[in-house]
C-alpha cells in the first residue's frame, strides 16, 4: 500500500486532466499534417500555459530537453505560480509521446504527465532505457532484465499458466531490435510490432484487451519513466536500464547525479511513493479515443488519470463546447 502524499492535493487529480488535455487539443491540430515540429511545439506551448495557472512550485524533472536545447518545458525550470509557498512538486511529461505518429495520423499519440512529491520520480537523462514490462498480478520478481529473453518469457508464460508460444510481445520496430526479435521469433511467439510510442506499449501489458503480455526493448528513458509512473498507478513490473552511446550521454547522467551507470532500475527507483499520472489521446490507440472535432466546433477528448497511493483510474471523456481546453 502506497501512502497517500500530502504534497498531492487530491485536486490535482483533476487538474492535471486540463493540462493533458490542453496539450492533446493543440497537437491534434496538427495530426496528419507531416510536421512534427509543429505539432510537438503546439503541445508544449499549450502544456506549458495550462501549468503555470496552476497553484504549485512545480520543477520539470523530465522535459523537452535540457535548458539549452528546449525554450520551453526544459529539465529544471519552473512552472506553476505558487512558487513561494505552493506545494513542491515534481513533474515528467511529454506533451507529445509519439511526434512522427502525430504527424502521420497514426495510433496511439499521447499527451503524457505524471506528477510526484519533490524527489518522487527519477531525474532521467533524455538517453535510450532498455526496458521489460509486465502488468499486474504477476509474481514479484517475474522478469529480469539480467536474464534472457528466452528465460523471461517462460517465466511470464510459466505465471500466466500458458505456454510460451501463448505470450504476445510488444516491441519497437527498429533495426536494433533484430536480435530481440530473433530470439522471440525462435520462441514462437506473437510479436506485436509499433511504430513509435512506447509509454501506451508498456501500458498496453495491463489492459487483457488488448492482447499483449509484455513490453521490451530499447527506447527514451524519459519515456520509461512516464511508463514505471503509470505502473505504479495500474500495477505491473517495469526494469529499466540506461544505454549510453558516447562519453556526451554519460557526463549527462553524471550531471543528473547517476554514478552507476549499468544499475537495473525496478518500478520503485523509477517512480517513487505516492504519484499521479495522466494521459489525453491525441490520435486513437489502444489506451484512449483521440481528440474528435465535432460540427459547431465542440471538441472531445478522452483521458486516463490515475493515483498510486488510492489506486483510483478515472476516465474523463469532456466535451469542449467552445473548442479549446478550458
Ligand atoms: P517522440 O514522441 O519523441 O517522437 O518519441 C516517440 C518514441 O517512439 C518513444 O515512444 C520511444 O521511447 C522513442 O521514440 C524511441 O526512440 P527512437 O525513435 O529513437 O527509436
Amino acid at each position: 500500500m502506497i501512502r497517500a502524499s500530502s504534497i498531492l492535493d487530491r485536486v490535482l487529480v483533476l487538474e492535471m486532466v486540463r493540462v493533458t488535455e490542453a496539450a492533446a487539443i493543440a497537437a491534434a491540430r496538427m495530426v496528419g499534417r507531416g510536421d512534427e515540429k509543429a505539432a510537438d511545439a503546439a503541445a508544449v506551448d499549450a502544456m506549458r500555459t495550462a501549468l503555470n495557472q496552476l497553484p504549485m512550485d512545480g520543477t520539470i524533472v523530465i522535459g523537452e530537453g535540457e535548458r539549452d536545447e528546449a525554450p520551453m518545458l526544459y529539465i529544471g525550470e519552473k512552472v506553476g505560480n505558487a512558487q513561494d509557498g505552493g506545494p513542491k512538486i515534481d513533474i515528467a511529461l511529454d506533451p507529445l509521446e509519439g511526434t512522427t505518429i502525430t504527424a502521420k495520423a497514426g495510433p496511439n499519440s499521447l499527451a503524457v504527465l505524471a506528477i510526484a512529491e519533490g524527489g518522487g520520480l527519477l531525474n532521467a537523462p533524455d538517453v535510450y532505457m532498455e526496458k521489460l514490462a509486465i502488468g499486474p498480478g504477476y509474481p514479484p520478481g517475474t522478469i529480469d532484465l539480467d536474464k534472457s529473453v528466452a528465460d523471461n518469457i517462460s517465466a511470464i508464460a510459466a505465471a500466466k499458466g500458458v505456454d510460451p508460444v501463448d505470450i504476445t510481445a510488444c516491441v519497437l520496430d527498429r533495426d536494433r531490435h533484430a536480435g530481440i526479435i530473433a530470439e522471440l521469433r525462435a520462441i514462437g511467439c506473437a510479436i506485436h510490432l509499433i511504430s513509435d510510442g512506447d509509454v501506451a506499449g508498456v501500458i498496453a501489458t495491463t489492459d487483457p484487451d488488448t492482447g499483449i503480455d509484455v513490453y521490451l526493448g530499447t527506447g527514451g528513458a524519459p519515456e520509461g519513466v512516464l511508463a514505471a509512473a503509470a505502473l505504479a498507478c495500474i500495477g505491473g513490473q517495469i526494469q529499466g536500464r540506461l544505454l549510453f552511446r558516447n562519453d556526451d550521454e554519460r557526463a549527462r547522467a553524471k550531471r543528473w547525479g547517476i554514478t552507476d551507470l549499468d544499475r537495473v532500475y525496478a518500478l520503485e527507483d523509477m517512480a517513487m511513493g505516492d504519484c499521479i499520472f495522466a494521459a489525453t489521446g491525441v490520435t486513437d490507440g489502444s489506451l484512449l479515443k483521440g481528440i474528435r472535432r465535432r460540427k459547431g466546433g465542440c471538441v472531445t477528448s478522452e483521458t486516463i488519470v490515475m493515483r498510486a497511493s488510492s489506486g483510483t483510474i478515472r476516465r474523463v471523456f469532456t466535451e469542449h463546447r467552445h473548442g479549446v481546453a478550458s
